[in-house]
């Protein structure tokens, strides 16, 4: 049974994470799961990942921003996740299309329908299966991440008007598209979250293999 499962959420959510104890959860119940990241999850992805995250890299205007996030993914769909998905594999991607909607659509202020058609053409209309919303309000998620001690990156450095955008508008999406995404308060204890959403897979992987791909359109 393959299923494409995508996390979402602004910066600090703990995605990383959920994404890894999802994936321990799923294995040992003897699934074939492929855990990957975007920008990233390819040669060229991860130093395209460099350019775009390393502070005081290089400068980089929204549309060059839009463009390297999708060329990074496009790669990703043909390398990583189609022959995953034709291999039987659940996927768990942390980001995906809708961080580019998110991020360079709502927070950067580039058009979404221009940024969506980009989108169909990098990734060949490949959607996800399921999305879960690590939701957070984007104060706590930059203290998270300050916190852990992970580095900030240079999109962590925009200000907070910018990620509220963000959060917004995944609020606002998974509203609207209820059938896809899920969302979670990303404060809970986070074993519980990943059980959670280790079920909300299987769930989703039994009712998918009696509808059997419909959410994948290609061409
Ligand atoms: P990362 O360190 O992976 O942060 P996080 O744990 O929050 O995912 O950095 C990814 C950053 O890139 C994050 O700030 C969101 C941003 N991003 C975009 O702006 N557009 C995109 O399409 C993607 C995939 C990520």
């Amino acid at each position: 049974m393959s299923l494409f499962v995508t996390f979402e959420g602004p910066d600090g959510a703990g995605k990383s994470t959920q994404v890894r104890l999802v994936a321990d959860l799923l294995r040992k119940s003897g699934t074939h799961v492929v855990l990957t990241r975007e920008p990233g999850g390819t040669p060229l992805g991860e130093r395209i990942r460099s350019v775009l995250l390393d502070p005081g890299e290089c400068a980089i205007v929204p549309r060059a921003e839009a463009l390297l996030m999708s060329a990074a993914r496009s790669q990703h769909v043909s390398e990583v996740i189609q022959p995953a998905l034709e291999d039987g594999a659940i996927v768990l991607c942390d980001r995906f299309v809708d961080s580019t909607l998110a991020y360079q659509g709502a927070g950067r202020g580039l058009s979404v329908p221009a940024l969506t058609k980009l989108q169909e053409f990098a990734v060949e209309s490949l959607k996800p299966d399921l999305t879960i919303l690590l939701d957070l309000p984007p104060s706590s998620g930059i203290q998270r991440r300050r916190e852990s001690g992970i580095p900030l990156n240079r999109l962590d450095e925009d200000d907070l008007a910018f990620h509220q955008r963000v959060r917004e508008w995944y609020v606002q999406e998974a509203r609207q598209h209820p059938e896809r995404w899920t969302v979670l308060d990303a404060t809970r204890p986070e074993g519980e979250l990943a059980v959670e959403i280790a079920e909300l897979i299987r769930v989703r992987g039994r009712t998918g293999e009696l509808n059997a791909g419909t959410n994948r359109v290609s061409g």
